[in-house]
């Protein structure tokens, strides 16, 4: 008879076994969702039998993380900020680093100031995570986002639903501001402009983890030959929809700071900037256009 303990005690060499780098978090986090409990149960409940669908199910979920599909993808929802995000494999799972990026527009417009309506734009809104966060942290906002990807878009309409934001929000599918040149979106100002868009070298993508390279979509990821083919375009192509003393900040690889401030300024934007993460690596640059 399995109980929970044993299950622990069995799944964690067999995830390790396969090369999974965190097999005891995984485990937990499967088994969890697989009995429908948080994860305090498992060390409150260690003896509880587990059978019958519980039991497939767990079995269900070890085996896909086995192949490296990450456990945001099995689970279906992965924490991004103060969310819950529902995720497929049509979107890049939301990361930690981009927290980063909420943070930055937060400490430039404090939400307790903002007291009259205005719009954000992200470009590559994928799950919709950053969009989410915006529009939950400014209720007096407006956000509209992009993605080449209809079925990102799709992910992202569910999410804006989900977490109550979806009357806030716009959606359109394009290449980056190319939905924004035709009626009725044309003539739009955004005082903040945001994107997170794939910035990964391609030669690179295809030697990260499996999770990443096989599972989470290419063109989520992939930046071109220097990582820098969508990022050089961003500064340029949204100038004309930034509002007089608006803010556009991009996430950039920790390598790219310097590359993309001087895109950033050619293209006229002014009192560029490098942020750093926790680990001192700069991760977001903004500038303002005066
Ligand atoms: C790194 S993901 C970011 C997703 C989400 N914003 C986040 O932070 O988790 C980049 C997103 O940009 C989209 N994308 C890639 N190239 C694009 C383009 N040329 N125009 C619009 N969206 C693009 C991808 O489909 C993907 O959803």
């Amino acid at each position: 008879m399995w109980t929970i303990r044993l299950l622990r005690d069995w799944s964690v060499p067999w995830l390790q076994q396969r090369g999974i780098e965190n097999p005891r978090l995984d485990a937990d986090l499967l088994l969890a969702d697989a009995l429908g409990v948080e994860r305090l149960a498992l060390f409150l409940d260690a003896e509880r039998p587990v059978v019958g669908a519980e039991l497939a199910t767990f079995k269900r979920h070890l085996q896909r993380r086995a192949r490296r599909e990450p456990v945001a993808y099995i689970l279906g929802r992965r924490g991004f900020w103060r969310q819950e995000l529902v995720v497929t494999s049509d979107v890049l799972v939301p990361r930690p680093e981009t927290e980063l990026l909420v943070e930055t527009v937060l400490a430039h417009f404090p939400p307790d100031q903002q007291t009259f309506p205005f719009e954000i734009l992200e470009i590559g809104v994928g799950s919709g995570a950053l969009l989410c966060a915006l529009l939950l942290e400014y209720p007096v906002a407006t956000g509209v986002g992009v993605d080449i990807s209809a079925a990102a878009l799709a992910v992202a309409e569910q999410n804006g639903r989900q977490l109550g934001c979806w009357e806030r929000m716009t959606l359109l599918g394009g290449d980056l501001v190319a939905p924004l040149a035709v009626a009725p979106h044309s003539g739009r100002r955004f005082p903040v402009i945001v994107a997170n868009p794939p910035y990964i070298a391609t030669a690179e993508l295809d030697r990260l983890e499996p999770e990443v390279a096989v599972w989470e979509p290419r063109q989520a990821l992939d930046g071109g030959v220097d990582g820098l083919t969508v990022l050089r375009r961003i500064p340029a192509a949204v100038m004309p929809l930034l509002a007089a003393g608006g803010l556009l900040a991009l996430e950039i690889g920790m390598t790219q700071g310097d590359a993309v401030a001087a895109v950033m300024e050619a293209a006229g934007l002014q009192d560029v900037c490098l942020h750093l993460d926790y680990s001192r690596r700069p991760r977001v640059v903004t500038g303002w256009r005066r």
